[in-house]
């Protein structure tokens, strides 16, 4: 539509350059990331910058130039040296942000030849990956800093010498990374320049059937423009009003585009302060603010250094780019960190319309949007003045949000005391908060008390309590947490309070604190390296590529932006595009359906396929679908259709389930030894309970599919994201009342699954196919961001009971366990989720006495599916929690008691499996060692002894990780290898290229087992076509099964022509092959592998549940700010039982994902659903999982040197998934602090901490005089709450 040609650069892209990722729509996510460069007539300066293409109004651009990452480099053309290094480095797995990666760092690079590590970081700071954990592309992109010996190597510094590296992985050979070229770089086209410099003086209109987009050349003409459509807003970097019109359908009939004028670019330094235009971006106003403050003296600049640092944190650079000052004010989000420094501060608009020009001051009755303190509707800012701070001045800012980078604040506030001259009496206040209700509030009243006053503690004192008082946080306030932000107000003033004691030189005799401490944690300092063991044996042969750090078979490609996903898939002769409409209501009835008769905007053809559904049983539940000739048409014929619901009650948590007995199948239990008994001959005995929260999966890329009809015999072909095409088969051919046979899944990769992707792709493909059936047309149905997190449902909540006995000295004699998970509304595979959390509850333990009862709760919440780990990073949490709260009752050290009951030697399960704890124990002393644990918590106490409101916490986690499937069947795996005439080689087998690698250990094993260079090798995609009936890739598994049936196929073909081989052992592969043809021997094989053989008997709980174990452990340092729950990731070491790996760079990459993964679930990612059962965290900016600012700031992985798996090929293990556990040594590392700052505060005894460990959780466990305020001014719990 035309709102769409106007609006989505992405969507309008008829050049069809599918490089650039849609991952979120929003701006969160950066996969969309592009370079704009505009050339500035006056200044005859070329600006670059990188931007979210998604929310790039198309008409915004006219007159720039629009790089993508096609235009960086391709394999057609030449490789960009960023997009070689970060293949080479392995800094992509699925790649699909790695495009987003690249673009940002090409900007960065454009603008600054030799960034530091800090520019890096903060380039990166919009761009999401769910697959890397971030450390290789660091890595990556530090070998463009200055950073080491002779690294000159920028591709925009002239220079290129050694690539002496300062990249310490040892998994890539910066000797390798290609020549310099700056030659390459693109060329500002200089037909843009002119036809700035020619349209400088031409007003711009471009007209569409519903929108008209004007774009003025002078302020006059702005200003009248703005007189004759007073409505229409003003569109700068459209971050603003891009989204309201995405997410609330706002349509505007006009926009005015006033960046060309000079006016509203005006930077100029007056006497008393800076004179910003209210176009410049943020971060052109942080880059000038960081020129001006080293500039000038340091009394003048407390205001733009507070500014400066909520600058460096708020959104990501993306965004900072397109975003305006000007935008930013009138917007006036009430998170909108910029707003109450300003207004602190005194600043003070330049507005102008028509009538002539004004200006009023930026305040707390601007923000509030009181009439007489507002723009009049024909009025703009023109520019922004920002006063300089007076000697006797004091400002601050502060900002709390769920992530460190790159996310909108829970709380902010601005902070500004004035005192008279030379004494500490207060003669002026000013405190305005952020993010307690819609708009920015002002502590006005409580300031206007407070005048007079001397800075002191009492004055504190009341001023927390003023506060309190005046800033209201009603019990339900939208967005919850209200606890903790009004914790959070007076933890700011606290905070505020020493600063300003700093600042006055004063610090008050016997205050229990020294002021650094209530600082904020710095931002990181990446010092990343990791250390690896394994080396090849010496003999091997150099052409042999198993057991080296091949990089990634399609790593090129995805840096390049070639790699092809589902919907990259051109488009196909008459597609019809689909889009679903979903229930509203977590339990209901459906009354009636209808299409609402108001006439759609355009000609649309609806085609409506009610999919026969009488009742809902969850929000988000697929009800009808809507097939129109665009996407956007489909989505507003989604819009139109109306349903009427009977409500019916819902069961929405574990603990409704429980009370109302609704349960997916029977119970799971095992037992060992005599659990009454164990009791007995404890000397102590605790009980207690956990929750565990859900987990979004997150992939970057969504759900997509495209149905063709094959036009005879009922054939289909279905091009699908998924983890599982077999099941798709058998799902679209049920459906279809057709044969199996008919139906063609193909699947070339998939842009990030971890388990989200094995039963719900089927669905979709399912309604897809009903459709392309009916119509007779090909289907195309991608999930938008918020769709597919509504519809797909996560990682199962989890809530856990237990009754544990032990000895004074830490012996653990007895556990009585009753693990529940809340599995939504449909069985999907809940009842295997809760057999391996049973089975895997032990951990590394050996707990004599241990009955584990375990059940899967049926609710009315979006049916929860596999996510990485299955079960076990619950179960696994819980035990651990347990045994640190044993820790706790008997006093002694966390790891004692893990050392005490960890299994030894060879041992049995609870379900009686031999388990030989050799590696647990080798990883577990190893991790010690190479952590240097105990001379570390040392410092780490002494840390905490001296500071009160910081805290640091240290822990080490040992892991028994079991892999692969209870059930023999599916492991088993086949593969289809076809040797061609001239020698290539074509490999395919039931495996899914997800990311982790599975394609390039794949090429590796046909490459030694055929004894041909890797190059001979290829793989193409994975279909039903050529493997049949192959299991799901998942479970850690894929590469050792699929490995096993390729190496079988290679064996076989490799048998075939041996006579032909010994005949002619001097001969070319080549000339094997075609003497091979010329004696009709068949040059293709199907290999198999019949599984790994398993027997779990749940009659009598017991049985050999899994084929082998995965050991490992971590031990990481966190601290915390014991004020706002900020923490900091600061050093984790794994070691981790690998085997042989047949990639360790693969293998590396897939510990580290998995592991930030598990620091995602246990520490920041939180689903949150309203008391109706309605999911609220659809989208990346509501639901935080790690960015770059999340990772270690030292990350270390070892893999275990000499163990070997004899029962895997190569003797190899699979571990996919093992690392998401460890991430909770990170959980018990916070919990350590936690449990440091209770103590200091006399807070003795055990506390439970659930997971996952948010700055909220975190911050009111470090319970103080604060959170106390805030507990005491309690209501009575009469109240709706925002949130389940
Ligand atoms: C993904 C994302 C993350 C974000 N994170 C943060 C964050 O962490 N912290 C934070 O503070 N903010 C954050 N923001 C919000 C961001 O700061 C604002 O959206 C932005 O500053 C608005 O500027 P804009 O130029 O894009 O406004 P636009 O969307 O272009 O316009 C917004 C409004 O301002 C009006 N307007 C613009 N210029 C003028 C003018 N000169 N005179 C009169 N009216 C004018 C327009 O009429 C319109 O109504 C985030 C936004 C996104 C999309
Ligand atoms: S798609 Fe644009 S930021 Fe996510
Ligand atoms: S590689 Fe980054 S999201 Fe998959």
């Amino acid at each position: 539509t035309e709102n769409q040609q106007l609006f989505s650069l992405t969507a309008a892209f008829a050049v069809r350059l599918s490089g650039t990722k849609y991952g979120c729509g929003i701006g969160g996510c950066g996969a969309c990331t592009v370079m704009i460069s505009t050339y500035e007539p006056t200044s005859k300066k070329i600006m670059h910058y990188p931007a979210n293409s998604c929310l790039l109004p198309i008409c915004s651009l006219h007159s720039s130039a629009v790089t993508t990452v096609e235009g960086v480099g391709s394999t057609k053309t030449r490789v960009h040296p960023i997009q070689e290094r970060l293949a080479k480095c392995h800094g992509s797995q699925c790649g699909f942000c790695t495009p987003g990666m690249v673009m940002s760092m090409y900007a960065l690079l454009r603008n600054h030849p030799e960034p530091s590590m800090e520019q890096i970081t903060a380039a990166l700071d919009g761009n999401l990956c769910r697959c890397t954990g971030y450390r290789p592309i660091i890595d990556t992109y530090k070998s463009f800093t200055g950073v080491g010996r002779k690294t000159n190597r920028s591709p925009f510094s002239k220079v290129s010498t050694n690539f002496e590296c300062s990249m310490h992985s040892g998994l890539c050979n910066p000797e390798e990374f290609q020549p310099v070229d700056p030659t390459q770089e693109f060329i500002f086209p200089p037909e843009l320049m002119r036809m700035a410099q020619e349209q400088q003086k031409r007003t711009l209109v471009f007209r569409g059937e519903r929108t008209t987009w004007i774009s003025p050349t002078n302020l006059r003409e702005l200003l009248e423009l703005k007189a004759m459509y007073p409505k229409a807003p003003l569109i700068v970097g459209n971050t603003s009003v891009g989204l309201e019109m995405k997410r609330d359908g706002v349509h505007h009939p006009v926009f005015i585009h006033p960046t060309r004028i000079p006016d509203l670019h005006v930077v100029s330094n007056t006497n008393n302060g800076l004179v910003i235009g209210a176009a410049c971006s943020l971060a052109q106003l942080r880059d000038i603010l960081m020129k001006v403050v080293p500039e000038l003296p340091e009394e003048k600049t407390k205001i733009f250094r507070a500014l400066l640092q909520q600058l460096k944190t708020l959104a990501g650079e993306q965004i900072r780019s397109l975003a305006s000052l000007g935008g930013h004010i009138v917007s006036r989000g009430s998170t909108w960190d910029l707003n109450p420094v300003l207004a602190v501060g005194n600043s003070v608009l330049s507005l102008a319309s028509k009538d002539g020009t004004r200006q009023i001051p930026l305040n707390d009755q601007f923000l509030a949007g009181y009439e007489n303190a507002d723009l009049k509707p024909k009025e703009i800012i023109v520019s922004v003045f920002i006063p300089y701070s007076k000697k006797d001045d004091f400002v601050s800012a502060f900002r709390q949000a769920e992530r460190r980078r790159n996310a909108v604040s829970v709380v902010n506030s601005g902070m500004r005391v004035l005192f008279k001259p030379n004494t500490d009496i207060i003669m002026d206040m000013n405190i305005l908060y952020g993010g307690t209700g819609p708009i920015t509030v002002s502590a006005r009243k409580s300031c206007q008390r407070l005048i007079g006053r001397q800075w002191n503690e009492q004055m504190l004192d009341e001023a927390c309590k003023l506060v309190l008082g005046e800033i209201s946080l009603s019990p339900s306030a939208p967005g919850g947490k209200v606890e903790y932000r009004r914790t959070l107000l007076v933890s700011f003033l606290f905070k505020f309070y020493l600063e300003v004691l700093y600042g006055l030189n004063k610090m008050v005799s016997g205050f229990p604190l020294l002021v650094d401490n209530a600082l904020p944690i710095s931002v990181l300092s990446l010092g990343y390296h990791i250390l690896i063991k394994q080396d090849v044996d010496p003999v091997q042969p150099p052409q042999d590529p198993v057991g080296r750090p091949i990089m990634h078979q399609s790593g090129v490609k995805h840096a390049t932006g070639e790699a092809v996903y589902c919907n990259d898939i051109r488009a196909v002769d008459e597609e019809l595009f689909l889009a679903v409409v979903t229930s509203s209501r977590a339990h209901a009835k459906i009354v009636t359906y209808y299409l609402n008769i108001t006439p759609l905007p355009y000609t649309v053809t609806v085609h409506l396929y009610v999919l026969g559904v009488l009742q809902v049983i969850c929000v988000g539940q697929i009800v009808c679908a809507v097939v129109a000739e665009s996407a956007v048409q489909a989505k507003q014929g989604v819009e139109k259709m109306k349903i009427e619901y009977e409500d019916l009650e819902p069961i929405l948590t574990i603990e409704d389930a429980i009370k109302h007995n609704s349960y997916f199948g029977k119970e799971k239990k095992i037992e060992q030894g005599n659990i009454e008994e164990g009791f007995k001959s404890a000397d102590e005995i605790i009980e207690g309970e956990i929750h565990i929260g859900g987990q979004e999966h997150f992939y970057l890329e969504t759900n997509s599919v495209l149905v063709v009809p094959r036009g005879e015999d009922n054939e289909m072909d279905v091009h699908v994201s998924t983890q599982d095409a077999a099941r798709v088969q058998e799902f679209v051919a049920l459906a279809l009342d057709v044969q199996s046979s008919k139906i063609m899944c193909h699947t070339k990769r998939v842009g990030g699954a971890f388990g989200g992707k094995i039963t719900k792709p089927a669905i979709f493909a399912v309604v897809a196919a009903v459709a392309a059936n009916k119509t007779g047309r090909p289907i195309r149905f991608t999930l938008e961001r918020d769709e597919d997190m509504l519809i797909t449902g996560g990682r199962h909540p989890f809530f856990g009971k237990y009754k544990v006995g032990f000895t004074n000295d830490g012996r653990i004699t007895a556990a009585d366990i009753e693990p529940y998970i809340n599995a939504g509304c449909t069985l999907d595979d809940s009842e295997m989720v809760i057999e391996y959390v049973v089975l895997k509850t032990d951990n590394a333990y050996k707990i004599p006495n241990l009955r584990i009862r375990g059940r899967a709760c049926k609710t009315n919440l979006p049916s929860n599916t596999a996510f990485r780990g299955f079960g076990f990073p619950q179960s696994g949490l819980f035990t651990e929690s347990w045994i640190t709260t044993v820790a706790t009752q008997t006093g002694l050290p966390q790891e004692k008691i893990r050392e005490i009951n960890m299994y030894k030697e060879v041992n049995l399960t609870p379900f009686k499996e031999e388990l030989d704890a050799t590696n647990l124990v080798k990883c577990w002393k190893e991790c010690m060692e190479k952590s240097e644990y105990y001379s570390r918590k040392t410092a780490v106490e002494e840390f905490n002894k001296q500071n009160y409101w910081k805290k640091k916490g240290i822990a080490i986690i040992p892991m028994k990780f079991s892999v692969g499937f209870n059930a023999t069947q599916y492991h088993q795996a086949a593969a289809l290898v076809h040797i061609y005439t001239d020698g290539s080689v074509l490999v395919t087998h039931g495996g899914i290229e997800l990311g982790q690698g599975i394609h390039t250990k794949m090429l590796q094993i046909a490459s030694r087992e055929l004894k041909v260079p890797l190059s001979y090798v290829h793989f193409c995609e994975t279909s039903t076509i050529t493997v049949p009936n192959a299991i799901v890739t998942a479970g850690s598994i894929g590469s050792d099964v699929n490995g096993k049936a390729v190496q079988n196929a290679c064996q076989i073909l490799r048998k075939r022509l041996e006579p032909i081989i010994n005949k002619n052992p001097e001969g070319k592969w080549e000339d094997w092959i075609t003497e091979a043809y010329d004696q009709s021997v068949s040059l293709s094989a199907t290999g198999y592998f019949r599984g790994y053989m398993v027997n779990m008997n749940w009659d009598t709980g017991e049985g050999q549940a899994f084929p082998y174990f995965v050991f490992g452990a971590a031990c990481s340092e966190v601290e915390i700010d014991c004020l706002t729950g900020d923490h900091k990731n600061i050093r984790t070491d794994i070691v981790m039982d690998a085997c042989f790996s047949i990639n360790p760079a693969v293998d590396i990459g897939q510990i580290e994902g998995a592991f930030v993964q598990g620091v995602g679930l246990y520490t920041m990612e939180e689903i949150k659903f309203s008391p109706e059962g309605e999911q609220y965290t659809l989208g990346p900016d509501t639901y935080k999982i790690p960015a770059v600012c999340d990772i270690p700031e030292q990350f270390r992985v070892y893999l275990l040197p000499n163990s070997r798996n004899p029962i895997a090929i190569y003797s190899a293990k699979g571990i996919g998934e093992a690392g998401l556990f460890l991430g909770c040594s990170v959980f018990f590392a916070i919990w350590d602090a936690v449990a440091a700052v209770r103590k200091e505060r006399g807070l003795t005894g055990t506390f439970t901490l659930n997971s996952p460990l948010t700055i909220e959780r975190i911050r009111m466990a470090c319970a103080d005089n604060f959170t106390e305020m805030v507990r005491l001014d309690d209501h009575n719990g009469l109240f709706w709450p925002w949130n389940l």
